[in-house]
């Protein structure tokens, strides 16, 4: 049962029928729309605009008022979690995220605290309840959260990094508190994906961008078995609600089996995966989210239609295929162009459905 008008997102991720392919795309709301650039100099900065319930709903629905996008996501960060576990979180322009307070050692392991969402994170749990009371059920909510691995990469380098030394170095040298670290991570995480269901989220995904950096065996290791302990965790009947569950490793084309036994309903693909293929390696387990080259955007709207085209051809006939990006949109890109995306698969798509 569901009070969404449009519940086509959800019905895929769950492989049941559907008329055409949904579609949303991952920073759907972001720099390239001026409309969100102009709410953010409203704010003043990023983490001002995060921590605004109004001005996050804003954001998040600016999107939607444009295109004909099939569910909305939560605007805000992957870094709230570790924020709210006392690392100090700023953007610095240009810059990307910083951590004041990064985590190096056991002292630093034991002190962190397992945040409580509806205090620490309580901006974020009145924004999904204002997201949900103003979308009036024209699409479903898409609650997220970084991996464990993922934010441990941040917690331990104290920001972005080109080859993450730190964080593996910790884990080649202390593995023992390497897991304690994502143990209370994938805590917090399952406690902060619950709490967005609770307040409303239709579905959860899990970015798991850094996945990717690692080799095979501390891939299973270190990442996706948090991961899948997350997963474990959730709360995916609610209320009467089933929640479907997406898993997002970049880079994460080589596991994909693994990544499909987790118990997640469906996994985001990286533009480098061939979805064909990933169909076939996940046979029925799981739906498929993705995965057009996020960089196709530059090119001429017939180009872009051309690349809809393959990849909905790529997964072929029937259900369990969200059409998205194989990674987020670039701020530069001409709003126009996303307008063609948009229209190509609305176009493209029922003929995968007949
Ligand atoms: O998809 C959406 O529209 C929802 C919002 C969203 C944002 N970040 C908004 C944002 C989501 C889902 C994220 C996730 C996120 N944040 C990830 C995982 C992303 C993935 O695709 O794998 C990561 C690694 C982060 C951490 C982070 N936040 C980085 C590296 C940056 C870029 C910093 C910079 O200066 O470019 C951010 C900032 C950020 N998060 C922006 C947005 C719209 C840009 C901030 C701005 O307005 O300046």
């Amino acid at each position: 049962m569901t009070s969404l008008q449009n519940d086509l997102f959800l019905r895929a991720l769950l492989k049941q029928p559907v008329e055409r392919t949904p579609l949303w795309m991952m920073r759907q709301a972001g720099r390239y729309l001026p409309e969100y650039r102009a709410t953010r100099a409203k704010a003043g900065s990023f983490m001002q605009l995060c921590t605004n319930p109004e001005l996050a709903c804003e954001v998040t629905l600016q999107p939607l008022d444009r295109y004909r996008f099939d569910a909305a996501i939560l605007f805000s960060d992957i870094l709230t979690v570790p924020d709210a576990m006392g690392l100090g979180l700023s953007f610095a322009e240009g810059e990307g995220p910083q951590f004041a307070r990064p985590v190096r050692s056991a002292a630093d392991v034991a002190r962190l605290p397992i945040p409580d969402p509806e205090t620490e994170l309580r901006y974020v749990m009145d924004a999904v309840r204002l997201i949900k009371t103003n979308l009036h059920g024209r699409v479903p909510l898409i609650g997220f959260s970084g991996s464990p691995w993922t934010l441990a990469t941040y917690m331990v380098e104290g920001g972005g990094s080109k080859n993450f030394q730190k964080v593996k170095g910790l884990m080649f040298e202390q593995p023992a508190l390497m897991h304690q670290l994502l143990d209370k991570t994938a805590q917090a995480v399952a406690a902060y994906l619950n709490a967005q269901i609770a307040a409303g989220a239709d579905a959860v995904m899990v970015f798991d961008t850094w996945g990717g950096a690692l080799s095979h065996a501390d891939y299973l290791e270190f990442s996706l078995s948090y991961a899948q302990r997350v997963r474990q965790a959730l709360n995916t009947q609610y209320d009467g609600r089933t929640i479907p569950t997406i898993l997002f490793t970049k880079g994460g084309g080589l596991w994909l089996e693994a990544m499909a036994d987790t118990g997640y309903d469906a996994l985001g693909l990286d533009w480098q995966t061939d979805i064909g293929q990933a169909r076939i390696r996940v046979g029925d387990k799981v739906a498929l989210q993705g995965n057009m080259d996020p960089l196709t955007l530059y090119a001429p709207p017939a180009v872009i239609r051309e690349k809809v085209g393959k990849v909905l051809q790529g997964y072929g006939q029937g259900s369990g295929h969200v059409f998205n990006l194989g990674h987020g949109i670039l701020p530069d890109i001409d709003p126009a162009h996303v307008a063609a995306m948009v229209d190509a698969v609305h176009e493209l798509s029922p003929h995968y459905h007949r």
